[in-house]
């Protein structure tokens, strides 16, 4: 597994990756995610979006934020952490491993510190999808008792 950068080359591959029809409610679609990261960027703030790649083959999308993005309604870990903000498998590769697989790579980055020193590491989600809150979990992420709008946020540190 492997996280790749998002330009010109592969930029209409990540975009055609979906999620099952009963999880679109868990994750933006990726070329809405991609368009978020532009406008996040131009405001001076984070957003690095990657295509994740097994062996070549697009399979998925992770976006990793830096600190404040400048929302009002903000969690009080961000100033001092790394977010995976976005982060998804395609249907078709979904139940094979490569959520896990592409996880420990997404940590693994985030742990060179790429954009600076960080504590923490934080995400959200939806109370019911249990996939990914499971999957979290067992990367040690921990349920705050926060919410980012109706999503449970979870941290875990770095
Ligand atoms: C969450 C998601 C990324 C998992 O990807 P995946 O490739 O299917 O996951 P893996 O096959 O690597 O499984 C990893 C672990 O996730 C958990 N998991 C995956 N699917 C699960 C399910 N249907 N029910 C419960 N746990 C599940 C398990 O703990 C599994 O580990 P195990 O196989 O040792 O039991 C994928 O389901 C997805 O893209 N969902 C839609 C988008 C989404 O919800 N993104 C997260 C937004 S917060």
């Amino acid at each position: 597994m492997e996280l790749r950068k998002i330009n010109n080359d592969n930029i209409w591959d990540i975009v055609k990756l979906k999620v099952a029809d009963p999880q679109i409610h868990f994750v933006a679609s990726n070329a809405n995610s991609i368009i978020e990261a532009f406008g996040v960027r131009e405001s001076g703030y984070t957003a690095l979006p990657f295509g994740l790649y097994e062996n070549d083959t697009p399979v998925g999308f992770v976006m990793i934020g830096y600190g404040s993005i400048g929302d009002d309604e903000e969690p009080s870990v961000v100033s001092d952490s790394y977010c995976i903000w976005r982060f998804m498998i395609d249907r078709r590769y979904q139940g094979r491993g490569f959520g896990k697989a592409a996880m420990e790579k997404t940590l693994e980055y985030i742990r060179t510190y790429p954009c600076g020193k960080a504590k923490y590491c934080w995400l959200s989600y939806e109370p019911e999808n249990i996939a990914a809150k499971t999957l979290y979990s067992k990367f040690g992420f921990r349920e705050t008792g926060e919410l980012d709008g109706d999503e449970i946020i979870a941290v875990l540190t770095l």
